[in-house]
């Protein structure tokens, strides 16, 4: 039997700097290897001799021959993969988890909110559905940061911004020099907007506080709960459901996740 513990060698093609604390890496690996994924699914990162941990594939399956990840410099294991070069290898194992319903959202007007490095796992639906733009009907992203230093992908959503297959509308926290955009929390800027409800569906990421109040306008714009869609990020070890690290009463968050609907989060106990 193979063991699931053992990953496959990447290796680091290039590193984009996207703010002061975050990279975005670009992964190839080094044997030829089927690595299929869906958008919403993660992987686990090895820094050899250092440890492992998740994050969220930030690229899209549509784009082959490589995945990229973004990560922000936190504790241990991530701080040393900021000390990697480009060449430098790096071990992955999965693909891990659920991911987003994409064949069930065919046809329907998307939103996406994102906030932060929350941004990661929604660019891979975002990518995915922007080369699959004739299944989806209006996408709309609104994304923010606490300043623009803050923002990731800037290039990317200010190209964006000008497409006219996607509605791009980004805010920051306090008003900054130049800054000719929204200004205020992500959550106003949702209940400013006031995105129809109909043949919708939201989806949300970003830092936990900002989920809760995003969820919370959607349903006073009047969403109901199974149209709106997060993913969770919970402290994880296997990633395949064998340790018990990420568990919210009997779900585990790398396997039954960590995408789940807000009507799935309201059901699960008080610990989450
Ligand atoms: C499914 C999933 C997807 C993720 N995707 C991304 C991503 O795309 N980019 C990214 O930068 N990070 C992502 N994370 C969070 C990332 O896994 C943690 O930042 C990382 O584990 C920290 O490891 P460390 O050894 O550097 O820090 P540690 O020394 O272990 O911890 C440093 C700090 O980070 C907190 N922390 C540790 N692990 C987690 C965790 N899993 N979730 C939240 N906080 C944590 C700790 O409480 C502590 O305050 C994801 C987590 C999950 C579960
Ligand atoms: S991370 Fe081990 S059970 Fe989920």
């Amino acid at each position: 039997m193979i063991n699931p513990y053992i990953p496959e060698i990447a290796k680091i093609e290039s590193i984009r700097k996207e703010t002061l604390d975050i990279n975005t890496y670009k992964l190839v690996f080094t044997k030829e290897k089927n690595f299929s994924y869906k958008p919403g699914q993660f992987v686990m990162v090895s820094v050899l001799g250092e440890g492992e941990f998740p994050a969220a594939i930030a690229s899209s399956p549509t784009q082959k021959g490589y995945i990229e990840l973004s990560v922000r410099k936190m504790g241990k294991v991530t701080t040393a993969l900021h000390r990697l070069e480009e060449n430098d290898v790096i071990g992955i194992r999965g693909p891990y988890g659920n991911s987003f319903p994409v064949e069930h959202w065919k046809n329907k007007n998307l939103l996406y909110i994102g906030g932060g490095i929350g941004l990661a796992p929604l660019r891979s639906l975002i990518n995915y559905t922007l080369d699959e733009r004739k299944n989806y009907n209006k996408l709309l992203l609104i994304y923010g940061a606490r300043t623009q230093g803050d923002l990731v992908y800037k290039e990317e959503l200010f190209k964006l911004e000008k497409s006219k297959d996607i509605e791009v509308k980004l805010a920051i926290d306090k008003h900054e020099e130049g800054w000719t955009r929204f200004v205020g929390f992500v959550p106003d800027y949702v209940l400013a907007l006031k995105p129809s409800t109909k043949n919708a569906i939201a989806i949300t990421c970003g830092p936990p506080i900002m989920i809760k109040l995003v969820i919370q306008n959607l349903l006073k714009l009047g969403f109901v709960q199974e149209q709106i869609y997060t993913t969770l990020e919970m402290r994880m070890k296997c990633g395949i459901g064998k340790c018990g690290r990420c568990n919210i009463g009997n779900i585990y968050v790398c396997k039954d996740g960590p995408v789940f609907t807000a009507k799935q989060l309201q059901e699960l106990p008080e610990e989450y």
